[in-house]
């Protein structure tokens, strides 16, 4: 390997990732992963915990965020869905290989509106709404052709109307960050670490950062 010149020298002592807002730097992030990744650039690892502290963790796809949090959305009877109801508090993972870069979210949930839920459920496909409506994710399935039944009777229902009525059990949940950080791989393995904590409550918060070990 040639030697690294004095400037990638000093560039590498440098971290590449701003201090202050970590909001513009995951928009900046995102918008690189949706042209580089091959698809999914919103598919995230959700973490959940029962309240004694078992974990579980398993793929969904980012629906929408801002400075209110980060949203997807569920069938809150699913496993995911009952350690949420009883303990309102994931942590969202984001690895874009494409970029080699991850970034992690960590903070409290809230459940979206019935009219939030609503309008989402129903800018889903005719037969994602079908779908959704005919799984008891996560419920044992004593063979697939049930599930296929059932999605069929749901299908035939509401076919003229062209759209399904969102099951309650189908909602949205919004994590508020609480932490970001990103990771960004560097060369000779020397990474770049940089977490965020928002400290302060209501409207007296603010974002304090520093770097991490990587
Ligand atoms: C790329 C990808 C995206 C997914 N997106 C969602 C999603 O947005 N919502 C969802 O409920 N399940 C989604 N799933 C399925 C979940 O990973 C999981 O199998 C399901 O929600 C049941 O999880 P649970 O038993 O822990 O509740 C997705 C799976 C993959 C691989």
């Amino acid at each position: 390997m040639p030697e690294p010149t004095p400037e990638e020298l000093a560039r590498l002592a440098t971290s590449e990732i701003p201090s202050g807002d970590p909001m513009p730097i995951f928009e900046e992030w995102f918008a690189l992963a949706k042209q580089s990744e091959p698809n999914d650039a919103n598919a995230m690892a959700l973490a959940t915990a029962t309240p004694d502290g078992s974990p579980s963790v398993r793929m969904v796809l980012l629906k929408g965020h801002g400075p209110e949090g980060f949203t997807f959305y569920t069938n809150a009877q699913s496993r995911k869905g009952t350690e949420i109801r009883a303990n309102m508090q994931a942590a969202l993972l984001f690895h874009w290989k494409s970029l080699r870069r991850q970034v992690r979210i960590e903070g409290p949930l809230v459940e979206v509106s019935p009219q939030e839920a609503d309008a989402y459920f129903h800018s889903r496909p005719f037969v994602s709404q079908v779908g959704s409506a005919a799984s008891d994710q996560s419920r044992p399935l004593d063979q697939r052709s049930t599930y296929l039944d059932r999605v069929e009777s749901i299908e035939a229902e509401w076919a003229a109307e062209g759209e399904v009525p969102r099951p309650a059990h189908w909602t949205g949940f919004t994590l508020r960050p609480r932490a970001i950080e990103f990771w960004l791989d560097r060369a000779n393995r020397l990474h770049d670490r940089r977490r965020f904590t928002l400290t302060g409550a209501g409207d007296a918060v603010s974002w304090s950062d520093g770097l991490l070990y990587p």
